[in-house]
């Protein structure tokens, strides 16, 4: 037992994250690299998709609570990131963490569950995008087939010179009369998944640049946004006060609306949030990681939380929540305001931002999985360097075409809720590290220290585990069956090719 608990040595962290030369990542970004980096992964399908439904579905106006409670959580857990990133500058994020401190079993859990996170998280996104560019191509009247935008067996109809999911008719609307199709998979959402993968392979350098270009117009999209929306507010208050009330609807007897209805909302906006830690997964490429590090978790983190209060909150000033079950909520809220080149820019905003996310979430999972073969855990061949690119090539192809088939069967909300309950997990494990390693090397230098320590940590894991329990069961079965699969794989190759493993039974490393 005690060889599952092997921890990798801080000595050969550190000596990993100086190493240069031919076979390892190029350090090429800056700190405002990292926060637009950040502020790319995490604005995206949660905010452009998810406040919409959990508003329909969940909580109403008082979703901008459920963004209060979410950012609480994402709060503890990211000022333990930022410690363990400013410690642990390399590659991996909370795998490298657990690895160092709780050893090796928890850290292949960690690596495991991020594949949640990440891969998932690209395939939901891609989900969310698709939703857009579809609406976006209808505005101007082109139409793909309708049965290759929707996942398996989603009843379709056709209104208003849109194909919409039948669920997302407004309510009192009847379908009787409209155009029917039933969707077959999702193709346009694989596609998306497929070119994103095509541009991290050529490299990170580049895939930056793009990134920080993006960025600019995801922040200009919400900011216009916010702007038209708090104006035509301000000029029809008779609006606000009737889509504002009651701000939290009365409960349904199913656990939705009232009170309840809040943390439940906020586990599935929880999404919206992730994409900070996917910072720290590039810390192998930033060029001075201890400082910069903390700096783009954190700032990246507080600008999205502010943005999402005052998005969610004129988002259901300016519409009923009722209506919001749509693709493209947003596009929507601003239609709304008659302004009729606000849908346009909104969708063409969500279209690049959205693949902004992917972006960051595809190339944080080929990450990992290249700390995770260097170390051993998984075979040779994922942490195979390009030698032109300079990228873990072969990995992120694997994981593109995984992360891609994912959206083309399975709705946004549904995948969502995967990332969310993997994700929430490995901060739990995160948090927990953080307070192991105080204790067990209270002197090691660490550039940012989590403050109050145990009460943060200890904070973070009880309202993380507190959102997990409003995830559905179904949730929690597919992540214990995605695990009980990892520890197969560990059991049956991990063990056996660990190179701590053997490095502790010869003293030599490799
Ligand atoms: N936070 C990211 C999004 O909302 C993952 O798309």
């Amino acid at each position: 037992m005690p060889r599952l608990l092997r921890i990798k040595p801080m000595s050969l962290l550190s000596q990993e994250s100086s190493d240069e030369g031919e076979h390892t990542l190029k350090r090429s970004l800056s700190a405002m690299n990292l926060v637009t980096l950040g502020i790319g992964a995490i604005i995206g399908a949660g905010i452009f998709v998810l406040t919409g439904q959990a508003a329909a579905q969940h909580a109403g106006p008082a979703v901008a609570l459920s963004f209060v409670l979410a950012g609480i959580v994402c709060a503890f857990a990211g000022l333990c990131y930022a410690e363990f990133a400013s410690i642990i500058p390399i590659a991996g994020s909370a795998y490298t963490y657990g690895y160092a401190t709780l050893g090796e079993l928890v850290a292949w859990i960690i690596g495991w569950d991020l594949g949640l996170e990440y891969g998932f998280g690209a395939a939901t996104v891609a989900a969310g995008w698709s939703g857009y560019f579809n609406s976006l191509l209808q505005q101007v009247h082109i139409y793909i087939p309708p049965q290759l935008t929707a996942t398996p067996g989603t009843p379709l109809v056709f209104y208003q010179d849109h194909w919409l999911p039948l669920a997302s008719l407004p309510p009192g609307v009847s379908a009787a009369g409209l155009q029917h199709a039933t969707g077959l998979f999702n193709l346009v959402a694989i596609l998306a998944v497929l070119v994103i993968t095509a541009v991290l392979v050529i490299g990170i350098k580049e895939s930056a640049n793009l990134n920080s270009a993006i960025v600019v117009v995801k922040l200009a999209v919400v900011g216009i946004f916010l702007v038209l929306g708090t104006y035509f507010l301000f000029r029809h208050p008779g609006l606000l006060a009737q889509n504002w009330h009651p701000f939290v609807p009365p409960a349904d007897g199913q656990g939705n609306f009232g009170w309840a209805g809040i943390p439940k909302a906020a586990a599935s906006i929880f999404f919206a949030y992730i994409g900070f830690d996917a910072v720290s997964t590039a810390a192998q490429e930033a060029r001075n990681p201890q400082k910069d590090m903390p700096l783009g978790i954190l700032g990246s983190l507080v600008i999205c939380t502010i943005l999402y209060i005052m998005v969610s909150l004129v988002l259901t000033g300016l519409v009923n929540y009722k209506m919001l079950n749509v693709a493209d909520p947003v596009a929507i809220g601003i239609d709304a305001t008659g302004v009729s080149w606000g849908s346009l820019l909104v969708k063409i905003g969500a279209v690049f931002g959205l693949g902004t996310v992917m972006l960051v979430m595809l190339l944080g999972q080929s990450r990992v999985f290249f700390s995770m073969s260097r170390d051993g855990l998984l075979p040779k061949w994922a942490s195979e360097i390009h030698p032109k690119f300079r990228t873990p090539w072969i990995s992120t192809i694997v994981v593109g075409c995984v992360a891609a088939i994912m959206p083309g069967f399975l709705s946004v909300g549904r995948l969502a809720e995967l990332v969310n309950i993997g994700t929430l997990l490995a901060f739990t494990i995160v948090c927990a590290g953080v307070w192991v390693l105080r204790v067990r090397h209270p002197d090691l230098h660490r550039p940012f220290r989590t403050p109050f320590v145990p009460v943060v940590p200890i904070l973070g894991i009880v309202t993380a585990l507190y959102l997990m329990l409003n995830l559905p069961l179904i949730t929690w079965a597919v992540m214990i069956g995605w695990l009980i699969i990892g520890l197969i794989i560990y059991f049956s190759y991990s063990i056996k090719h660990s190179k701590v493993q053997a490095l502790s039974s010869a003293s030599e490393f490799d």
